[in-house]
């Protein structure tokens, strides 16, 4: 039995059945030397996000993580995106009784969906106000962002969640998502030194170069373990072979290839970045990195960070998110950078 379903007289309002405590809260009060208890009749209501609700999200989203929340900085995007749906639950106290009559409410959780391409939809942000946890909101959540996506005829829904939340990992399970890859990511807050002459010659790949990339990825392992999926701007996209998705971004000259009479390595990179976590635009993100062998793997990187050297903008933030491959530490390692954060990526048909 779902745990939550909608009211069919207002579409928005949302009964959680396992809500925690019930449907109501008992305040008890001492007025002079009686004991009043207060019953509050309490009311969850989904609803698209309102501009004023901002401070009362970014209140109880300040210190999510140790490392704080980036949902400051991606509100405004996220409640302009034209192609997706910023939410939040709002929880409504009304009183009646003979002491007073007074209606409450206040915003306890957020997140947002977005339509991509492939008939996928992108689930993130969700955060939860603390003081409300385990009420079953985050499902109510993702079923509300599930449903605007069959709404729209998205299949699929896919969202990522760091490998140390194990609380978020259990909410995906519990929602039948399943773990499709498992990605590595760097941090660089220093920009390499130009490697000098590479020996495997890397490039930017060409039209050309398609079939040959496309033969190399079918057998590779790099590409298997990635769920066939590169990363933008924190979101994982089908990197489908039978799709437009490889030959756009060679057209945007995003895909780097070493080439050695047959493809042996291939990189994606990403200049566009939306929106960062530092507030910071210099970022460079390499989404992609497979190769045949460690050093082939060492060269294609260097050839990317190469690369930073050549632009004309200063770059001072370099982001690698690898799938798991045997030599990535090892190489990331040489470069004298350890510890990755590890994420998962979740997707289920809807
Ligand atoms: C993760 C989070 C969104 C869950 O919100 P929530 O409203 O408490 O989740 P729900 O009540 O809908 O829980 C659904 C299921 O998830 C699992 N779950 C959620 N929180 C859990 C926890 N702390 N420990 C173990 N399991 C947990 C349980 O299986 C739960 O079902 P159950 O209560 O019947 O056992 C919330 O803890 C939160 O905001 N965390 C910080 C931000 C975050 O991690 N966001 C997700 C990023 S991907």
């Amino acid at each position: 039995m779902p745990s939550c379903y909608a009211n069919t007289a207002d579409p928005n309002l949302v009964f959680v059945s396992s809500i925690k405590p019930a449907l109501c809260k008992i305040d008890i009060i001492q007025e002079g030397k009686n004991t009043l208890q207060i019953y509050s009749n309490l009311t969850l209501r989904i609803r698209a996000a309102n501009k004023e609700d901002r401070q009362d999200v970014l209140r109880f989203c300040a210190d999510t993580f140790e490392w704080g929340d980036y949902i400051d900085q991606v509100w405004d995007l996220w409640y302009l995106d034209r192609n997706g749906l910023l939410i939040v639950v709002e929880e409504e106290e009304q009183e009646n009784n003979i002491l007073r009559s007074r209606r409450q409410s206040s915003v306890i959780a957020v997140s947002h969906v977005s339509l991509c391409p492939n008939k996928n939809i992108w689930l993130e942000g969700i955060r939860v106000n603390p003081d409300h946890r385990r009420r079953s909101i985050a499902t109510a959540l993702l079923n509300k962002m599930i449903s605007y996506g069959k709404e729209r005829g998205a299949r699929e829904a896919s969202a990522v969640v760091a490998y140390n939340n194990i609380a978020s990992q259990l909410m995906m399970q519990k929602m039948d998502f399943v773990v499709i890859s498992r990605w590595n990511y760097y941090s660089l807050n220093k920009i390499p030194k130009r490697v000098g002459k590479l020996e495997a010659r890397p490039k930017v790949a060409t039209l050309n170069d398609i079939e040959m990339i496309c033969n190399y990825l079918k057998q590779s392992e790099t590409y298997k373990s990635s769920g066939e999926t590169y990363v933008s701007s924190w979101r994982w996209y089908s990197l489908d072979l039978y799709s437009d998705a490889l030959p756009d971004l060679v057209k945007n000259k995003k895909v780097l290839v070493i080439e050695n009479e047959r493809i042996e390595g291939v990189a994606i990179i990403n200049k566009d970045i939306p929106w960062n976590i530092n507030n910071n635009n210099n970022i460079f993100q390499i989404v992609y990195l497979d190769a045949s062998d460690i050093f082939l793997l060492e060269e294609i990187l260097s050839f990317a960070m190469n690369l930073l050297h050549s632009e004309g903008e200063i770059y001072e933030k370099i982001q690698v998110f690898s799938p798991q491959t045997t030599y990535i530490s090892t190489v990331m390692q040489k470069l004298g950078i350890e510890s990755p954060e590890q994420f998962l990526l979740y997707r289920r048909k809807i």
